[in-house]
């Protein structure tokens, strides 16, 4: 299936969302990540490190057989035209969101302009979700559900394993970190729903 992750805003967790559907993706096909941002973060993660599946940008990806999986990593903010045709291009649209008033309002706009496409389905994962005792993933998923938006049931909580991980280069299952398994199994989650939306 084709897997696209956009978001009007910037740095709400496109790449390293990205990174992680594919990571998980590639333990059941063959998986292309196209880097579709101009500005290359998914291919220099790649190049720092060691990562399970192939990244290319969105040029050479034509020459490439088309494999099991593509997922899309793209700029923040796609222009109106870009965004309508990967909209329409892909088996799912994934929207990450952070847990604030900002990346919220963002996040209605790029409805906004969902509304008018003829697109392929959508949903919104909230990323970074701050640790307990704070309530915000809580409280802005129960905010979501009012109103009718597609919401993942899973979530991604923040660890600084993700930020390792971008370091180093890898999948944050290969960081040294007290929180790298269970900051896996938070995509390992959302790449299930991910694999069943695509029927
Ligand atoms: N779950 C997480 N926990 C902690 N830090 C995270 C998490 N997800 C992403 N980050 C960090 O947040 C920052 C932004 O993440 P990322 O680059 O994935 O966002 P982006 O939406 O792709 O940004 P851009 O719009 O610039 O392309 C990075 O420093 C990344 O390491
Ligand atoms: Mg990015």
């Amino acid at each position: 299936m084709i897997v696209t992750v956009a978001s009007f805003k910037g740095g709400v967790g496109k790449t390293t969302t990205a990174i992680h559907l594919a990571a998980f993706l590639q333990g059941y096909a063959e998986t292309l990540l196209i880097d579709a941002d101009p500005n290359r973060s998914a291919l220099s993660w790649a190049s720092r490190g060691q990562l399970p599946f192939q990244v290319v940008d969105q040029w050479q990806a034509n020459d490439i057989p088309r494999p099991g999986h593509v997922v899309i990593d793209t700029q923040a903010r796609p222009i109106a035209d870009d965004l309508a045709l990967l909209a329409a291009t892909c088996d799912l649209l994934v929207l990450p969101t952070t847990p604030d008033i900002l990346a919220l309002d963002a996040l209605a706009l790029m409805v906004q302009h969902l509304a008018g496409l003829a697109i392929a389905p959508y949903r919104v994962l909230l990323t970074m979700i701050p640790p307990y005792p704070s309530r915000a993933g809580t409280e802005v998923r129960e905010m979501l559900a009012t109103t009718g938006l597609p919401l993942f049931e899973g979530g991604i909580r923040r660890y600084a394993a993700f930020q390792k991980a971008a370091l180093v280069g890898t999948a944050v299952y290969d960081v040294k970190d007290p929180k790298a398994e269970i900051g896996w199994q938070d995509y390992v989650v959302v790449g299930r729903e991910v694999l069943a939306a695509g029927g």
